[in-house]
């Protein structure tokens, strides 16, 4: 029989602390909190009017509409954008599975779209392939595409963009992972927010700006747009108290926005410690086994810190018993799960997600790692990688 380990004398390492962030800003955060309370507005409040102004002016577009989770963002966003039945929406098979529920909860059809081995973002050469496929059947119309910036970092949108303007697609980017990252650098860089028509983010908690509960957003610069979904938002009403359309119930509530407002004043510097943590991983880990790619050009917001391992639950029995943390982002990628199977073409049709799915491990990553943590796991990741 294998030896038990010794449990690990050294106190845990979580995949994500919100702990230190409580014990640094927990009393800005209560402080805003309270002042919810005592004004008593909690749903669509003063706070999330403010949290919306700065979450436009933070991703440099005209509008921010709060709503409920991601999900809903998702949701709404392609409602608003007219996509539904018989329509073609192109999601990577890598990511969570909110990206393809949103499309059939729209009505309209995910195509699954295999992912690059290097970004794990949406392959823009698959797509092509896709949206060509798709037109020959002649069965759906190609009407969208959901590129995902998976784990903070911004999909291959210039690629992206140049496909779906030729084949007249939309284009939604679901930054639930990214909101603080950037594309391009110097004067040409452009927050996530502003690089598609149309982007959603979630506030998950353990998302890179987080509250306490569920949350998220839908960011454009088109008026329209943002007034429809302020509109999908809210059961359809316009000002006037008329139901236009049937919407959904998709608020935020005012606590969370006071959550999030508070958080704002820290994230610039959470996101720093995030892509220091990322390089002292980097620095350590090379050669050692396959450790994620950063943009070259741009930053990511780190939102996960996944490395590639053949031996994942090795490495993970190892870490598990030095009481460090480590999760497996995602474990099938969505054509290979009960509810999307119907919409694609089974195991061995999109080998990189399958692969990515197979070998992916996140490591402990937040905006409060100090550089002798990541040392101690990255000593125990290798320590494992020789056993
Ligand atoms: C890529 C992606 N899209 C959408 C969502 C949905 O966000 P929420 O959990 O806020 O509904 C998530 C959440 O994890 C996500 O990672």
């Amino acid at each position: 029989m294998a030896a038990v380990p010794e449990p690990s004398p050294l106190p845990p390492v979580p995949l994500v602390d919100l702990q230190k962030q409580m014990a640094a800003i927990g009393e800005t955060i209560q402080h805003r909190m309270a002042a919810v309370l005592s004004g008593g507005d909690f749903i669509l409040g003063g706070a999330v009017g403010a949290l919306e102004t700065r979450l436009a002016s933070y991703a440099g577009v005209g509008h921010a509409i709060a709503v409920a989770n991601g999900t809903d963002a998702l949701q709404i966003a392609l409602m608003a954008m007219g996509v539904g039945r018989g329509d073609a929406v192109f999601v990577p098979a890598f990511t969570f599975a909110a990206t393809a529920g949103a499309v059939v909860l729209a009505g309209a059809t995910p195509v699954f779209i295999d992912i690059d081995d290097t970004t794990l973002t949406m392959d823009p050469q698959h797509l092509e392939d896709a949206i060509e496929a798709v037109r020959k059947a002649g069965k759906l119309t190609p009407r969208a595409v959901v590129p995902v910036d998976l784990f903070g970092r911004p999909a291959d949108y210039p690629a992206i963009h140049a496909l779906a303007q030729t084949a007249g697609l939309q284009v939604l980017a679901d930054a639930a992972q990214s909101f603080g990252a950037m594309q391009g650098s110097g004067p040409a860089a452009r927050p996530v927010g502003s690089l598609a028509p149309i982007t959603t983010v979630s506030f998950y908690p353990s998302k890179p700006l987080g509250c306490f509960g569920d949350g998220g957003a839908i960011l454009t610069d088109d008026p329209a747009l943002a007034q429809h979904c302020r509109r999908l938002r809210g059961h359809g009403f316009d000002a006037s108290g008329e139901a236009r359309e049937v919407g959904m119930n998709s608020r935020l509530d005012s606590l969370q926005a006071a959550v999030l407002l508070a958080k704002l004043d820290v994230f610039d510097r959470e996101l720093e410690a995030r892509a220091q943590a990322a390089a002292w991983y980097e620095a350590r880990l090379r050669g050692h086994l396959r450790t994620p790619a950063g943009p070259p050009d741009g930053r990511s917001a780190w939102a996960v810190y996944c490395v590639r391992a053949a031996q994942r639950d090795q490495l993970r029995e190892a870490l598990r018993a030095a009481g460090i943390a480590s999760a497996i982002y995602y474990a099938k990628p969505l054509h290979l799960h009960a509810a999307y199977a119907a919409y694609g073409d089974g195991a061995g049709s999109l080998p990189v997600s399958e692969r990515a799915s197979a070998e992916a491990v996140a490591l402990p990553m937040h905006g409060y790692l100090d550089e002798p943590t990541v040392t101690r796991v990255c000593d125990t990741v290798i320590g494992a990688l020789q056993a």
